[in-house]
């Protein structure tokens, strides 16, 4: 069958079962502190969220806003960082406070300005700008990957499949609540589109999932051998 409002499908999902994560806007409020949005992202980048979540917490009561976190020392951030790994990520996360905090503390509101800042990479520009400010942007990390790839059942391996999969994810990308389509499809990919054992009988398109029509939902990704 052909994909049939596959954003509409998942935005209702997201509804019914988003996640609840201290860096979400509680559903219908207005749109979360870009700040939170922000920091939350780089910690996420390689780290879980069940490990996410008491650092999130003890640098947000610490540093509530990004011009406290900019004031910090080096030395602060980087004993507060400990344990979290990816020492890089701490040194760009300070450069880019004290950047945004030389602004003014205001975050840019695109995509484009976000990813002129320290140790933005296109993921956490494209997430910030959804998440945060409502941009429609093109957000792919490995949850959104596993979905895409078992939905269109995409045979080429990664990561050379990487343009494709973006390709792909960006025609099913909404105008409206790009955010939280994205943070959908992340939740989808970490409880029920699982690599292992995905809950197929829970997926709000799995009427639409063509690796699940050919009974095989666990074959993708298909990775290049090492
Ligand atoms: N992983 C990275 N960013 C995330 C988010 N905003 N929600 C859930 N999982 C994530």
């Amino acid at each position: 069958t052909i994909p049939s409002n596959v954003p509409g499908k998942v935005l209702d999902w997201y509804d019914a079962h988003a996640r609840t994560l201290p860096w979400r806007a509680a559903p219908g409020t207005p749109a979360p502190d870009p700040y939170r949005v922000w920091l939350s992202e780089v910690m996420l980048q390689q780290t879980t969220v069940t490990a996410v979540k008491d650092y999130f917490a003890k640098f947000t009561s610490r540093w509530p806003g990004v011009c406290d976190l900019a004031a910090a020392s080096d030395e602060d951030v980087m004993a507060a960082w400990a344990g979290l790994g990816y020492y890089a990520r701490a040194r760009n996360l300070l450069a880019c406070a004290r950047e945004v905090a030389a602004r003014g503390g205001i975050f840019p509101d695109t995509e484009e300005g976000l990813r002129a800042l320290p140790g933005l990479g296109a993921y956490t520009a494209a997430a910030v700008a959804a998440i945060a400010f409502g941009r429609r942007a093109v957000v792919v990390d490995a949850n959104v990957e596993r979905v895409v790839t078992r939905l269109f059942a995409l045979d080429a391996p990664l990561p050379g499949s990487r343009p494709a999969i973006r390709a792909l994810t960006d025609t099913i990308t909404p105008d409206r609540r790009a955010g939280d389509f994205a943070q959908a499809l992340m939740d989808m990919g970490a409880t029920v589109c699982t690599a292992r054992a995905p809950r197929c009988l829970l997926c709000p398109i799995a009427a639409d999932c063509r690796a699940r029509a050919m009974g095989a939902p666990e074959r993708f990704p298909v990775k290049a051998p090492k």
